[in-house]
């Protein structure tokens, strides 16, 4: 990203990403030994500058903010029963985040399609959704691949 990119990526992040609320993500694992607040942070980044490389116009604010809360389900995924959180997931993180952030439409339905193609019928309607969507991908792979912390005994 470019100086001016990265001065606009910091502001449009700054708030949410020093929220306590946000914070509480610190207190599960996504991948590995990586908590799932700094996936989020790695996804919005990853999200911000994918949409600058490709020089994508969109609703930068409604990007960041979608990516930073995308996994706002707040509990760890792995103890979670069924085996379908990959299916149920974007829904409770849109609600928690919605009762918490009071999110726009797009930004709600940006993560509520975050893990397509598994809901299939249900893609991402806006660019910043597609964004979401790829970004998510290219940092959940980079971190289930090269990232384990844990020793695989
Ligand atoms: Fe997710
Ligand atoms: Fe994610």
């Amino acid at each position: 990203m470019t100086v001016k990119e990265e001065e606009r990526y910091r502001r449009l992040s700054e708030d949410l990403i020093g929220d306590w609320r946000l914070k509480q993500m610190k207190n599960y694992i996504q991948h590995g030994s990586i908590t799932t607040y700094d996936h989020c942070l790695q996804v919005a980044r990853t999200a911000f500058s994918l949409k600058c490389s490709l020089k994508i116009n969109c609703d930068e604010r409604a990007l960041v903010r979608a990516a930073l809360l995308h996994d706002y389900f707040l509990y760890d995924w792995h103890d979670h029963g069924d085996h379908l959180h990959g299916y149920h997931h974007p829904y409770i993180a849109a609600e928690k985040a919605d009762m918490d952030f009071s999110l726009t439409e797009r930004e709600k339905r940006a993560i509520m399609t975050h893990m397509w193609p598994l809901t299939l019928l249900h893609p991402p309607v806006s660019k910043e959704g597609w964004l979401l969507t790829l970004a998510d991908k290219m940092v959940s792979t980079r971190e289930t691949l090269f990232m384990r912390g844990r020793v695989e005994v």
